[in-house]
């Protein structure tokens, strides 16, 4: 029986091994991890993350030929195939912080590998990692070794949160690189035909290490691009009265372009973009080139620069101040169908708010206070990096209230954000909102899901991303 570890049990590692298990019965997967908290949770009936569909196949696989534990040491050793898929976070300091991956953790897995096995290993990297990655980590294996035979073979993770089930069932592509050695190749073949249980083999890639390493990191960059593209795109919507929905629409007909993730919003979020663009613009400079290192980081320019937009027009609109305001929000996770809150644009949004003094209640059908309070106390970056995570911020930022209701969090309100496009957003009754807000009654859609006309008809003065602007909105424009 081939024997499968993963270490990392987070959100790529838990629903990735789950659809291993569930897809190779005859193959044993452990999912080990050093967070007790997070191995207990996945051993419960309260999984550690929200994923539609990810109960179903934990249920199906746990305690069968699925397994989650601490003993990091044990199933490593014992291990075939090990997959590596901790956290690579933005460096917080020393050479390249800000920008380089921090691999603390990629290398003290690799030096515990090296310490605990006995038999050779096929070890696979999972995380996203900077290019030659692969080549810092079979140093530390082969320096480490005991005579044992290491391959090393990168396999970037696409799935995208929120459909990571249905992303992990039927991948667009699933990319091996692996060194062009006898070696190298047999240990892609190996890994190939565990996919092969599920996936056809035509869209079963196989490179070399460094074009997988570096497809994951061009990947991320050219979808955060589309929606940088698009986003530019809402500011001269604004501007001219065109409306980007339209704009976009037409754009994404021509097939070379394509109608997907051209939805303008208040802002990318996610643990990925950010910080894969960053360490890809690190790349680039310690490499020497300049120019394209700056024009992957406009991407990240203009994602700043709408959420700071956002803020601003809702500033603006409000008669230049919300000091002592009520502002709803609506939605705080990074996207809909997820709790995850990393790099979530609400954080900014929020943030902005704050320093103008607004009162915030803010309510979202997946994240809790604790999280949400945490999260508006951390300094950038730090999120990625546990050492830096405390259980509860010691004090809560007063000015912000968590609710579990969109009716509560409006109540008496002033304006209203929405930040996620959770779908229950787009079926609230807006007219109980509106009769309990104060007046004039604010709504700022930054995911484009309201109906403006509907909202306008009611008596809302409505301001949607990219969309025409209300007279009301021309008379106070925002300063950028
Ligand atoms: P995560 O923070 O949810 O999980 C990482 C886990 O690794 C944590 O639970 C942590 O405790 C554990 N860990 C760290 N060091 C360890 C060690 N030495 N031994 C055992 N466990 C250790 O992160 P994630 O979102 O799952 O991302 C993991 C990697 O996958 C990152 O490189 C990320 O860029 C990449 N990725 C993420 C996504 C995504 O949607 N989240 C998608 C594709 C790729
Ligand atoms: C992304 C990649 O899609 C995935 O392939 C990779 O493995 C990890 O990073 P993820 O961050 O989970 O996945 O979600 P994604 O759907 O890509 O959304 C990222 C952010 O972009 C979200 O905040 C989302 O709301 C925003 N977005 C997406 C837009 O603003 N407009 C769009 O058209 C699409």
């Amino acid at each position: 029986m081939v024997k499968i570890c993963c270490i990392g049990a987070g959100y790529v590692g838990g629903p990735t091994m789950a659809v291993i298990a569930l897809k190779c019965p005859e193959i044993e997967v452990a999912v080990v991890d050093i967070s007790v908290s997070r191995i207990t949770a996945w051993n419960s009936d309260a999984l550690p993350i929200y994923e539609p569909g990810l109960d179903e196949v934990v249920k199906k696989c746990r305690g069968k030929n699925l397994f989650f534990s601490t003993d990091v040491e044990k199933h490593v050793s014992e291990a075939d195939i090990v997959f590596v898929s901790v956290n690579t976070p933005t460096k917080t300091q020393g050479l390249g912080a800000g920008k380089a991956a921090d691999l603390t953790y990629w290398e003290s897995a690799a030096r515990m590998i090296a310490d605990v096995s006995k038999s050779n290993k096929i070890v696979v990297e999972k995380s996203t990692v900077p290019v030659k990655t692969a080549e810092a980590i079979e140093k530390i294996l082969t320096h480490n070794s005991k005579g044992i035979d290491f391959q090393i073979l990168s396999n970037p993770e696409f799935l995208a949160e929120g459909t990571a089930i249905q992303d992990l069932f039927n991948p667009d592509r699933v990319l091996i690189g692996g060194r062009e050695t006898p070696e190298g190749q047999k240990a892609i073949a190996a890994l190939r035909d565990v996919y092969a249980h599920w996936v056809p083999v035509d869209r079963i890639i196989c490179s070399n290490l460094w074009s997988a390493e570096l497809s994951k990191l061009a990947a991320n960059a050219f979808l955060a691009q589309r929606i940088s593209s698009v986003n530019a795109m809402s500011a001269l919507c604004e501007a001219t009265g065109a409306d980007v929905s339209q704009v976009a629409h037409a754009v994404g007909k021509d097939t070379r372009i394509g109608p997907k993730f051209l939805n303008a919003s208040v802002g990318f979020g996610g643990s990925c973009f950010q910080k894969d663009i960053l360490n890809l613009v690190y790349i680039c400079e310690c490499n020497g080139l300049p120019e394209v290192a700056n024009y992957w980081k406009q991407v990240i320019k203009i994602n700043d620069y709408q959420k700071t937009r956002f803020v601003n027009r809702i500033v603006s609109s409000m008669f230049n101040t919300v000091s002592g305001k009520k502002i709803a929000i609506l939605g705080f996770a990074f996207k809909k169908d997820t709790g995850d809150t990393r790099e979530t644009p609400a954080i900014d949004v929020c943030k902005g708010l704050l320093g103008d003094k607004a009162l915030l209640s803010i309510y979202d059908p997946q994240v809790n206070e604790e999280q949400i309070q945490r999260d508006l106390a951390m300094k950038k970056f730090d999120w990625d990096h546990p050492v830096h995570l405390q259980p509860m911020s010691p004090t809560s930022i007063k000015q912000v209230n968590v609710v579990w209701d969109a009716y509560a969090a409006t109540k008496d309100a002033h304006g209203v954000c929405i930040l996620t496009e959770w779908d229950e957003f787009k079926t609230l009754d807006y007219q109980r909102i509106y009769d309990n807000m104060r007046k004039p009654a604010f709504i700022f859609d930054g995911r484009n899901v309201v109906d403006e006309a509907k909202l306008r008809a009611i008596g809302f003065i409505v301001y949607s991303i990219g969309k025409p602007l209300d007279q009301w909105l021309k008379d106070m424009p925002a300063v950028a």
